[in-house]
């Protein structure tokens, strides 16, 4: 058996677990499974990769496992010990990884053109240039993406008015050094290799810099199928298939995840990258809106325990308190006194697209009991009570009459809809966009302070003593 034989046998085998794996992730019932089958499909592709050394006189299997390793124990030490409610910014890492690996390959075949007498064939050079812009951008937007979500950047100081013309200026002179080195070739001067790697470097951070607020998740999503194209454009240049098709499965499902955040968004996708975020006006001020009034534990349990019906809406916070399994707990004694209890999902709730359906998954709550955005809104208006929990931007109703709010466009739950809304939050902090929200001082709202976890523990023993 031929080495090139066993190591296309193990990427058609990996490609067959990739796809496996995509369609099983479509359903949360089958999404662990989904996991597995990509983890083992990548599996088994790093092992046909390891076949190709095999042939050759090179001894470089130190290095290769060396590095194995130590990507491996870094991975699953990071992976051990992260939170769930910091799983979009490893995710953003991840992403920037991929990103930069893509830009050592690109640069690793371009770097020999400086001193090469002869000239690379056209079509492998462009590929090689597309590797390294693709693969800079997905790397230092990543990056920043991680900062921005983690809470270290502030998406107001990285930008300024007219930053779009600073990133339309930069992606010309970066277009420019492109052409020049595909026309010149091996006669380039080396200032424009170097020159070229630097400006895509730049432009990653500049083009993440002014989108931010509620549109994080439209480019999460696209940097995601950036780092899948990259990857694709690397395998290219290799050859390798297997690199191409965990490539194109990427740069494809990020694209699709796109265009669903950009309609999550009502934005499009030119709208998000050129517009701006908050760049419409002013927002209404907490002081504007007047006073919030609260709840009691024992009221909110009687209200609940004596409705028809109860929808309970997650957000962050939940993620934060970790209070899935609580309101499971909570849904499972209000069933019991034949209340009706459903979720209602927004899109974009939380800070990774899914992440409610992921934490309503673990607590078992059943899919049939979720709804999506369109169902939910027809069914709020014959809602009893509404439980908002840990959820603030999604629920805002400004976006929908406020134009001058960075979220203004972005569907919403229409909380304000059901006959009475409860929020579980600790303050009256403004949620990711960082705006306030006038759902919690209209007449049908209540506010129930405190951590969302400790009050849905709260409630729980008043249900049970009912
Ligand atoms: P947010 O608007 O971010 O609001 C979350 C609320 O949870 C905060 O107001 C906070 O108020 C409360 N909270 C935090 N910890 C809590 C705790 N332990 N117990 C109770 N409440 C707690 O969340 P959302 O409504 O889910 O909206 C998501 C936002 O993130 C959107 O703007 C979206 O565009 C953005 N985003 C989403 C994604 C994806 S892909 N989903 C990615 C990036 C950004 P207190 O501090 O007062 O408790």
């Amino acid at each position: 058996m031929s080495v090139n034989f066993i190591a296309d046998l193990g990427y058609l085998i990996g490609a067959l677990a990739f796809v496996v794996g995509l369609g099983k992730l479509s359903s949360p019932d089958t999404a662990k499974r989904g996991n597995q089958w990509a983890a083992m499909g990548m599996g088994i592709a790093i092992l046909a990769s390891l076949v190709y050394p095999l042939e050759t006189t090179y001894n470089n299997f130190i290095w290769i496992f060396g590095g194995m390793l130590i990507g491996a124990i870094i991975g699953w030490i990071v992976a051990k010990r992260i939170q769930m409610t910091a799983m979009p910014q490893l995710v953003s890492l991840f992403n920037g990884f991929g990103g930069a690996c893509a830009v050592l390959l690109g640069f690793i075949e371009l770097f020999p053109l400086t001193t090469s007498t002869i000239a690379f064939p056209s079509g492998g050079l462009l590929i090689i240039i597309l590797t390294i812009i693709i693969g800079a951008i997905s790397f230092t937007g990543s990056m920043l993406a991680w900062a921005k979500l983690d809470g270290r950047v502030n998406d107001k100081n990285v930008t300024f008015g007219g930053h779009k013309y600073l990133n339309l200026f930069l992606l010309v002179v970066l277009i420019g050094l492109s052409i020049l080195l595909l026309i010149q070739n091996n006669t380039a001067p080396s200032w424009v290799i170097y020159g070229l790697l630097a400006l895509a470097l730049v432009y990653g951070v500049s083009f993440v810099a002014p989108i931010g607020g509620a549109d994080m998740p439209v480019v999460i999503s696209l940097l995601n199928s950036l780092t899948g194209l990259s990857a694709a454009a690397a395998g290219l240049i290799y050859d390798n298939q297997i690199m191409l098709i965990g490539g194109i499965l990427v740069g494809a499902s990020g694209t699709i995840l796109t265009v669903l955040m950009c309609q999550a968004m009502n934005r499009s996708l030119l709208n998000v990258i050129a517009g701006g975020f908050g760049s419409t006006g002013k927002s209404i001020a907490a002081s504007d809106l007047g006073q919030v009034k609260e709840i009691t534990i024992n009221d909110t349990a009687i209200l609940l325990y004596y409705s028809d019906s109860v929808v309970f809406i997650p957000g962050y916070g939940l993620a934060v308190a970790q209070a899935q399994k609580a309101v499971k707990e909570l849904d499972d004694l209000l069933e019991a006194n034949g209340v009706e209890v459903r979720y209602a999902i927004h899109p974009v709730a939380g800070r990774m697209p899914g992440h409610m359906n992921v934490l309503l998954a673990e607590a078992d709550v059943p899919y049939p009991k979720l709804l999506d955005l369109e169902d939910a809104n027809a069914a709020l208006p014959n809602t009893d009570v509404v439980v908002i929990v840990g959820a603030n931007d999604v629920v805002n109703p400004a976006a929908e009459t406020d134009p001058g709010s960075p979220i203004y466009g972005m569907p919403v739950l229409q909380a304000w809809n059901a006959k009475h809304s409860i929020v579980l939050k600790r303050s009256m902090s403004v949620g990711y966009a960082g705006i306030q929200n006038p759902l919690f001082f209209g007449d049908k709202n209540k506010m129930l302070f405190g951590d969302a976890k400790d009050t849905m523990q709260k409630l729980i023993s008043e249900v049970k003593s009912l």
